[in-house]
């Protein structure tokens, strides 16, 4: 009996065994493709003005894939690349594909904005005892240094370079003496650095040969999904004041307090939440509470991406305006259509109208001193 089981047993070890065991010549293990990224700094060109300059790209990429596009036309963002929470990258910029989109009339798109960012009341100002006029390009107002300001005049590539910490891009740009009514040559720099920290740069100098006034920004429109309004995004602001403006949106004079209004911010709410009770939106010029060092002015939270902007400035202020003049007339990226609210500024910066009024930090520049300012954009994912 015992002798049966195990000639039994052999026989259907053997019969079930023998197509399949026969010893399997191991598969070779494909290599693991890892993508090395390196920081770089590249340029390419992006086409020609009507006047036939060339426009130049530049793209700096850092270590973990994140990627910033500038080109020399406005020294203007044209995108950033930023991943989300499983590591998926979006463009959280609103502009276009192409450099005839820009060239063909935008709301500031990306753009390093100048000689005054924001709007001087009634278009002109006194300046050592002489009335300066400016263009009056936003009804009795001037508004973002003019009919062409530095977001419409083509800057010089002066550094295009990468180590293993950074990528940077300088531009350069000589405002002329009387260039939009401004007095005094003006010779301006924007430098872009993104680091390996997931930080996006902007540091911005200046020097004049006569006593002038200056505030330059960054104007991009984010949208840290990618797609769709900003309605959604958390939004805090380390202001406790804002600028009370006049319905030209000029600053009365007064500072007032944010409690127990829409527009405070000091803890995150959505941008959306209160919206519907702020006139028009949200246009507002907030006094953060610490100035002049580089401190941390906003944090912009994103939910069903889970992307995170912080920004942090060395300026006294900074405008959020929420998109509210995109009415969908304009299609940028990838046919994406521009309606209200699908975009948000934060534009660290002076107070609006300072060459006005006296009471807010100084915007002038005088001969011999250096102009220099700095915001940082923080990027990460949660
Ligand atoms: C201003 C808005 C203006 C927008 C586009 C923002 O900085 O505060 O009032 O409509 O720029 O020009």
């Amino acid at each position: 009996m015992k002798m049966r089981f195990w000639i039994n047993f052999v026989l259907v070890v053997t019969v079930v065994c023998m197509p399949g065991c026969k010893k399997k010549t191991p598969t070779p293990k494909e290599p693991e493709v890892k993508e090395i990224r390196l920081m770089s700094a590249q340029k390419e060109s992006f086409g020609q003005t009507s006047d036939g300059r060339q426009i130049d790209l530049f793209t700096l990429t850092n270590t973990s894939g994140l990627r910033a596009k500038i080109m020399s036309y406005g020294a203007i963002l044209v995108s950033m690349e930023v991943p989300d929470r499983d590591g998926n990258l979006a463009d959280i910029t609103l502009g276009f594909d192409t450099l005839d989109g820009y060239l063909a009339g935008h709301p500031y798109f990306g753009a390093t904005v100048g000689r005054y960012a924001n709007r001087i009341g009634k278009a002109k100002f006194v300046l050592d005892g002489v009335e300066y006029e400016l263009a009056a390009n936003n009804d009795e107002n001037h508004l973002h240094g003019g009919v062409k300001g530095f977001d419409k005049v083509v800057w010089k590539l002066e550094d295009l370079r990468s180590d293993s910490n950074e990528a940077v891009v300088k531009l350069s740009y000589i405002s002329e003496d009387g260039e939009e009514g401004y007095p005094g040559n003006l010779a301006c720099s924007v430098i872009y650095t993104l680091t390996k920290d997931n930080e996006l740069k902007f540091s911005y100098e200046a020097q004049t040969d006569k006593t002038t006034v200056i505030n330059l920004t960054n104007h991009s429109y984010w949208n840290l999904a990618g797609q769709g309004d900003v309605l959604g995004h958390e939004l805090t602001l380390n202001a406790e004041k804002y600028t009370v403006v006049d319905s030209g949106l000029i600053p009365t004079g007064e500072n007032r307090s944010v409690k127990d209004t829409p527009m405070d911010f000091t803890l995150p709410m959505s941008i959306g939440s209160r919206i519907g009770r702020v006139e028009g939106g949200y246009d507002h010029n907030y006094v953060l509470n610490s100035s002049g060092l580089l401190a941390r002015a906003a944090a912009v939270y994103e939910p069903t991406s889970g992307r995170v902007m912080e920004i942090y400035t060395s300026e006294p202020g900074i405008q959020l305006y929420t998109g509210n003049f995109l009415d969908g007339s304009l299609t940028g990226k990838e046919g994406k259509v521009y309606n209200k609210h699908y975009g948000f500024c934060l534009e660290t910066q002076h107070f609006p109208d300072s060459p006005n009024k006296l009471e807010f930090p100084s915007v002038v520049l005088l001969p011999g001193l250096k102009y220099s300012t700095e915001t940082v954009h923080k990027f990460y994912a949660r």
